[in-house]
């Protein structure tokens, strides 16, 4: 049994009703990916592979094959279909009680920004990649970056109950759990390395960001995201929980920030929302901003590499296929260390950590 989500002045509530459809839809994909996902793979192996090896004369060779094959199973069809239509349903959801309830975050967020110790800083004028614009990614409606008013926070607040129930509650009563992944692992193979300033890359609501606050008190903790309406969303978000960030609107590709300006620089699920030149361009633009022996630390979903399985592999791909987070298949094949070293990053300071549940964590040091 997870915890529940950590109430703050910030945070939607929901009211009865629209609890209880928030929760269907939380339950509807804890069952979808527990048992009935767990079903998919039986047909597999019972039907699906051994038709393909009669056919073929030979076993599957990877998860693109699978895919291929599973696709017009009528279990697998049921299985995707309910899994996307919930998907659906969450924001449908979740959007009902944020309109609701935007008068009252307005309010909120005036009054916590004029007494804020952070600070927020956007550009109206900042392009949006035409990865963003072109698609709402994991259909979320308007994406991260529309604005639907004057001073508008829905996206950062539709997000920040969302993620909770995505997870299931998995990511912790504050959706950090990866933020304390990250630190937690610079901490335990740096334990010497204090950065004075750190900049979070891509941080929506800001869940990851604020740990950082704590994990490193001597820091300066700034976090940047091309979405104006999530950027003020964490910005409250932040104050409300007491936590000093400064919070910018900029493409992590091309940001504001004088040359070696941080000594660390994180990001959490970034990069398989991006685009190929985007991630280019971002690890380039981290060895730019990074001080000598600065570090860079991304985490993002398992690599075709990192699964033990090829169905396992297959099934982290249904994002990409279903759920418009279209990038996410080739990053799972992307040779990570190869992207660092092309950025100018020296090879034998790039590795690849895996920290829990087989989620690699790209770490870059630029040389001192
Ligand atoms: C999956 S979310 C990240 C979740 C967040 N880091 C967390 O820990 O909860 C991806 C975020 O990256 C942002 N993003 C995508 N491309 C970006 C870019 N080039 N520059 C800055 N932010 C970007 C999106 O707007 C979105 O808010």
């Amino acid at each position: 049994m997870t915890e529940r989500q950590a109430q703050h002045d910030i945070l939607v509530k929901p009211s009865h009703d629209e609890r209880a459809r928030q929760e269907l839809c939380q339950a509807m994909r804890s069952h979808l990916l527990g048992d009935v996902q767990a079903g998919t793979e039986t047909i597999f192996e019972s039907r699906v592979h051994p038709a393909f090896k009669k056919e073929n004369g030979r076993a599957m060779k990877d998860r693109h094959e699978i895919r291929r094959a599973m696709t017009p199973d009528p279990f697998y069809r049921v299985f995707s279909a309910s899994l996307r239509s919930t998907q659906e349903l969450m924001w449908d959801s979740v959007i009902d009680t944020v309109e609701r309830e935007m008068p009252r975050l307005q309010t909120e967020y005036k009054k916590l920004h004029n007494q804020a110790k952070g600070t927020l800083t956007l550009d109206p004028d900042l392009d949006i990649p035409r990865y963003h614009a072109a698609a709402d990614i994991h259909l979320q409606p308007g994406g991260y970056h529309t604005d639907l008013a004057e001073d508008d926070l829905s996206a950062g607040a539709i997000f920040d109950r969302a993620l909770y129930i995505y997870g299931d509650g998995k990511f912790g009563p504050y959706s950090d759990a990866m933020g304390h992944m990250v630190s937690g692992q610079v901490k335990a193979l740096y334990p010497d390395f204090a950065p004075k300033r750190i900049l979070d890359m891509g941080c929506t609501s800001g869940n990851s960001t604020l740990v950082y606050v704590d994990a490193f008190p001597e820091a300066e903790v700034h976090a940047i995201d091309i979405g104006a309406p999530c950027l003020r969303y964490a910005h409250a978000r932040a104050e409300t929980l007491n936590k000093t960030v400064h919070f910018a609107q900029a493409n992590a590709a091309e940001t504001q920030y004088e040359d070696e300006s941080f000594d660390l620089i994180v990001s959490h699920i970034l990069f398989h929302e991006t685009g190929r030149s985007a991630l280019t361009n971002i690890m380039r633009e981290c060895h730019r901003l990074l001080k000598p022996g600065g570090m860079m630390v991304h985490l993002d979903i398992p690599q075709d590499r990192h699964c033990e399985k090829m169905y396992e592999s297959f099934l982290w791909d249904w994002e990409a296929y279903n759920n418009n987070e279209t990038f996410a298949v080739v990053l799972r094949s992307l040779d990570y260390e190869e992207e660092a070293v092309t950025a100018g990053f020296v090879r034998d300071d790039v590795s690849i950590e895996d920290v829990a549940v087989g989620w690699p964590l790209l770490v870059g040091k630029k040389a001192a």
